[in-house]
């Protein structure tokens, strides 16, 4: 059975949908990983660990540099032997420690190369664009700059809020981020 690991730093919905969806028959989830202590997704993991779900926080405070976490960092990640790894919301800005070290796949939610950075759902709703949508791409050492692997779009309604075209982006987001990471561990 292939294995993955996921990163994440608040919410944690797209780890918990991702659980729900691929644990344990299409993958296992080995380990969820946060650099918050206080992130929320923490909640019901506990109850995952029995089937066999790990969940462990390495918080980034207290570390002299974005190095010094990062070498921390890959050696825990290495440490569960997995076949990819899964940043889903995990809010930090990699060094090449970290992109040179580990095969990862990110979730972004803008059509990229539009909206890098953290603001993209705002950024990609009051823009021009007729479409808003989500991607999910190779982890590089530009942020949010990796080959794109999988996008979902939709076109913006008339009456489109900021609310509801984030519920639009979460909703594709559910689906595409699953969908992507077995295809890429069964190479379909
Ligand atoms: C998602 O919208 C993702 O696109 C972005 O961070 C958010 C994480 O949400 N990178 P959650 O923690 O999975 O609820």
């Amino acid at each position: 059975m292939k294995k993955i690991v996921i990163l994440f730093s608040g919410e944690g919905k797209n780890l918990h949908n991702i659980i729900e969806k691929l644990h344990p028959n299409m993958c296992q989830v080995v380990c969820a990983i946060t650099n918050k202590a206080d992130a929320k997704g923490l909640e019901g993991l506990d109850a995952k660990y029995l089937m066999g779900i790990k969940s462990e926080v390495l918080e980034h405070t207290g570390f002299s540099s974005r190095e010094a976490y990062d070498t921390e960092l890959v050696k825990l990640i290495q440490s569960y032997e997995a076949d990819l790894i899964v940043l889903a919301g995990f809010m930090r800005i990699l060094t090449p420690i970290f992109t040179k070290n580990i095969k990862a796949i990110n979730l972004h939610p803008s059509l990229l190369p539009k909206h890098k950075g953290a603001n993209a759902i705002e950024e990609s709703f009051s823009s021009e664009d007729k479409e808003g949508g989500i991607s999910v791409h190779w982890v590089s050492e530009e942020l949010d700059g990796g080959e794109v692997i999988a996008q979902k779009s939709f076109l913006k309604s008339e009456d489109e809020t900021l609310e509801s075209f984030t519920c639009k982006i979460k909703e594709l987001e559910y689906e595409l981020l699953p969908e992507t990471i077995t295809k890429i561990l069964y190479k379909l």
